[in-house]
């Protein structure tokens, strides 16, 4: 039971960072749709998705912290920091993001329907990419937090 719950709290984070990376591009992708055609439905769906996938995106940094710490003294954690930076650099963007779309609805005014507001959440999944490409990596390349071996490779 015990060895359960700590393999979940080392599972916390590949659990988790799959939230912001699915609701940011949905919503990034209801975006470019209201440009196409002005609909309400789109520009709600694009709102909602975005706080919560922003607030995937504080979540999945959290638990990245914590998966992190193991390895914080050894020779990886040069490799984890480029990641690290590219999923804080990528939150603190996309709550910016958030708190000024949020401004602006209070104001009558959704900043999500406009031109520069594409651009800008555009740039942010360039972000999101970098960010879970580099996670992948720590996984796929240099198998942090792999607990299994591959039966068919004998190792
Ligand atoms: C927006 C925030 C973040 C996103 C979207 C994200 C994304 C990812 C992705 C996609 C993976 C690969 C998971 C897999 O294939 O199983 C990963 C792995 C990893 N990330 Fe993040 N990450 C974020 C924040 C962080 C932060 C702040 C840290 C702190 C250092 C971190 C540390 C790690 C570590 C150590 C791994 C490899 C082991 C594991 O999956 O637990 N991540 N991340």
């Amino acid at each position: 039971m015990l060895e359960l719950l700590a393999d979940t709290l080392d599972d916390l984070h590949a659990i988790t960072v799959h939230f912001p990376i699915a609701l940011l591009v949905v919503s990034a992708g209801a975006s470019v749709a209201l440009r196409i055609k002005s609909s309400v439905h789109l520009q709600h769906t694009s709102w909602l998705l975005l706080w919560i996938g922003t607030l995937g995106a504080i979540i999945a940094s959290v638990t990245g912290l914590i998966s992190h710490f193991p390895y914080e003294e050894t020779e990886l954690h040069g490799v984890i920091e480029v990641h690290q930076l590219w999923s804080f650099a990528v939150t603190a963007f996309f709550i910016v993001l958030t708190g000024w779309r949020w401004f602006s609805r209070r104001r009558g005014a959704d900043a999500g329907t406009t031109p520069l507001y594409l651009v800008v959440i555009l740039v942010g999944m360039v972000g999101l990419v970098l960010s879970g490409m580099t996670g992948g990596d720590l996984v796929y390349d240099y198998g942090i937090n792999v607990r299994g071996v591959n039966p068919l490779l004998g190792r």
